[in-house]
């Protein structure tokens, strides 16, 4: 079984029961987030890109956990500069970690983190399949909607999706359905929405739109989905 908790924004924890990772781990910048960053008890830390509300406090937890930092090169040298350990890895490859196999997919958006008035350009942002106990685990990243999705849901297919509906920067509600159409997955999870004003959605509306065939849950922060 497969434990997957919202930590608000697009920050998940999921486990096995024997291994736990982190997902854009936004905790201490988030109003909305319970969890402090040393609460933290991770194997690896993945990270899709590098905005504050992503990279958030991934090298902190990274390093207090002596876990390995999981990101698209750019932004894991970056990381690695900062004194995490990182296993860089770039879009399209896979890689078997001993928690499970992550797969590193397109995301149309920017990577880049704002060191007071410079920005320091990371290089692509990405999104994760992550294949634990079997199951297949897609978080897309903060993406537009890109047609791909439809090779994504082929190639690998998904138990959970994860994907932004706050409009604005990521997809909206109504790009976001057409994802899951073509993603195709057993189960949507929407994120990235009601964090601050501008990202403000409905998601209970959003999940009223979704196909018969693809179950949606909205997750509370802390709330987990088992699957
Ligand atoms: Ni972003
Ligand atoms: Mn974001």
């Amino acid at each position: 079984m497969l434990r997957v908790t919202f930590q608000g924004h697009s920050c998940f924890t999921i486990t096995d029961g024997k291994s736990n990772i982190i997902i854009d781990p936004f905790l201490k910048g988030n109003p909305k987030a319970k969890a402090k960053p040393d609460e933290m008890k991770v194997d690896a830390v993945l990270l899709t890109h590098g905005h504050s509300d992503h990279l958030g406090d991934g090298i902190e937890i990274a390093k207090a956990n002596k876990a390995q930092l999981i990101a698209p090169f750019e932004l894991a040298m970056f990381c690695q500069s900062k004194g995490a350990s990182v296993h860089p890895m770039h879009i399209g490859g896979s890689h078997d970690f001993p928690f499970g196999r992550v797969t590193l997919t397109i995301a149309h958006h920017g990577s880049g983190w704002v060191d007071g008035d410079t920005i320091i350009y990371l290089g692509n942002p990405c999104g994760f399949v992550i294949r634990m106990e079997g199951k297949n685990v897609y978080h897309a990243g903060d993406t537009g909607l890109f047609y791909d999705m439809k090779l994504i849901g082929e190639l690998y297919p998904l138990d959970l999706a994860l994907l932004p509906i706050g409009d604005n920067f990521t997809m909206g509600p109504r790009e976001a359905l057409k994802a899951a159409e073509l993603l195709s997955p057993k189960m949507v999870i929407p994120m990235h929405y009601n964090t601050f004003d501008l990202i403000a959605q409905n998601p209970q509306a959003f999940l009223s739109r979704l196909p018969g065939a693809i179950g949606g849950k909205i997750l509370e922060v802390g709330d987990s989905y088992e699957l």
